[in-house]
């Protein structure tokens, strides 16, 4: 099939290069004319494993391209729109503007049966008022939520756990869900569900999703800051919990909690629309979820402070890693680059490490010193955090080998991800995340 995306950001660049991978001949189109540049050269603008490959194999097989042209879209059966929805620079809602100028860039170029997919995260109620503008093209408007997540991003693309297709009643919508189904052909045919729906719940979908792992992180957060001031440990707890099927391990990891650019903006934008319409009281925990997010950043700056007895004038702070999560170049609202532009507030040094995010968070945060080799910038520390949980810093990273290297044996593990005893075997004062 023939297919555009519009918005070639971590959803559409993506997005375009999967749809290739399984066959398709796919435009992708942004403004960013930059970013099109080296999309076009087979190269990825962030980092996400797998995604190279298939940007290059794509291109080399002429069946994926990328342009600021507009015009491209003419002639695809399916126009996917991947652009940004941000939190609104003044409030808690989001940013509409990139959906709706796509939508008017796109609109001469759509032609009567041409199916529009809209995969960007937006208030429940945008598709239906979408809808409206496409009528007069006699395009079909779908709502098709993206669950992928960064560092999986192309196995969740090709490989789903389940697809959702938000539709118009009747033969239209009929039409319009088995076209997608053949977008989705390698994933529809190994029988991944595949869910149709109207606009509203496919929009809902999306948020729901993310305010439920979002909640899930806070809630064992919450359980974290009582193991704090009972003496439990919150990740036994955790492991505990989680061998009861219904209530499953899976992100029910307490520390520095979450980031990234889709939980946080995504709860606010949803609390933003359900005031808007009238059920605020609805989702309000969700501001209490939020609320607990951020004060186990703060959380994790105390620990550094009291373990240096408060006194962090020229102390030399090492902070392990800065994108929000592993496998991830990703800084937007990161807790760990929060943690550590935090301790440096408080008069300490701040050296910070991370296997790929350096030059991004060098961008945003000057302030700091930013060191690429791992053992570089363990040298000298008084005070060990870990915030992004590498691979490097876990496993990889040896306690009796870190000694070596530091002035202070103090460890704080920002994500609950060390061998707590075997630090304290070689020496350390470890600290973890609501753990004695
Ligand atoms: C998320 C959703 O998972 C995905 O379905 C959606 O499409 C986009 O938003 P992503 O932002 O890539 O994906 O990251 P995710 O793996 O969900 O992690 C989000 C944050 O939660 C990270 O900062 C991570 O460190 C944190 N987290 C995750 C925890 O603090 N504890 C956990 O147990 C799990």
């Amino acid at each position: 099939m023939k297919l555009s995306v519009i918005g070639c950001g971590y959803l559409g660049a993506v997005h375009a290069a999967a749809m290739a991978s399984i066959g398709h001949e796919v435009v992708g189109i942004d403004v960013d004319e930059s970013k099109i540049a080296s999309l076009s050269q087979g190269e990825a603008p962030f980092f996400e494993p797998g995604l190279p490959e298939i940007l290059s194999d794509g291109i080399a097989s002429g069946r994926l391209s990328f342009t600021t042209d507009m015009a491209q879209a003419d002639g695809a059966e399916v126009h996917f729109i991947g652009v940004g929805t941000p939190q609104q620079k003044d409030g808690y809602a989001a940013d509409m503007t990139y959906v709706n100028a796509a939508i008017d860039a796109l609109i001469p170029h759509l032609q009567p049966g041409d199916i529009v997919a809209g995969k960007s995260t937006v208030p429940v109620g945008t598709a239906a008022g979408l809808a409206e503008r496409l009528a007069s093209t006699g395009a079909t408007l779908v709502w098709n939520p993206e669950f992928l997540r960064e560092g999986f991003a192309v196995k969740d693309t090709v490989d789903p756990d389940r697809l959702v297709a938000g539709v118009p009643l009747g033969d239209e919508g009929a039409r319009a869900a088995d076209i997608l189904r053949e977008v989705y052909h390698p994933a529809v045919a190994k029988g991944t569900p595949f869910i149709v729906t109207d606009y509203a719940t496919a929009e809902l979908v999306k948020v729901a999703a993310n305010a439920f792992l979002a909640t899930k992180i806070s809630f064992i957060n919450a359980m974290a800051e009582i193991a704090e001031v009972t003496g439990a440990d919150v990740t036994q707890l955790a492991d505990a919990i989680g061998h009861d099927a219904r209530i499953g391990r899976r992100f029910l990891g307490a520390g520095i909690g979450f980031g990234g650019g889709c939980l946080p903006k995504d709860i606010r934008a949803f609390t933003a629309r359900a005031e808007e319409l009238g059920r605020g009281e609805s989702v309000g925990f969700l501001r209490e979820v939020d609320a607990i997010n951020l004060r186990r950043r703060e959380r994790a700056v105390q620990l550094v402070v009291d373990a240096l007895h408060g006194d962090m004038f020229k102390k030399n702070i090492t902070v392990l890693g800065a994108a929000f999560k592993p496998h991830s170049d990703d800084i937007r609202d990161s807790p760990a680059l929060d943690v550590a532009v935090r301790l440096r507030g408080l008069g300490a040094w701040v050296t910070v490490t991370d296997p790929e995010a350096l030059h991004n968070a060098a961008r945003v945060h000057p302030q700091l010193n930013y060191v690429e080799d791992r053992d570089e910038a363990l040298r000298g520390a008084d005070a060990v955090i870990v915030v992004t949980e590498w691979d490097e810093y876990r496993g990889g990273l040896d306690p009796e080998h870190a000694a070596q290297l530091v002035a202070g044996r103090v460890i704080v593990d920002g994500r609950n991800c060390l061998d707590a005893a075997a630090w304290r075997a070689a020496g350390w004062t470890y600290y973890g995340m609501g753990r004695p």
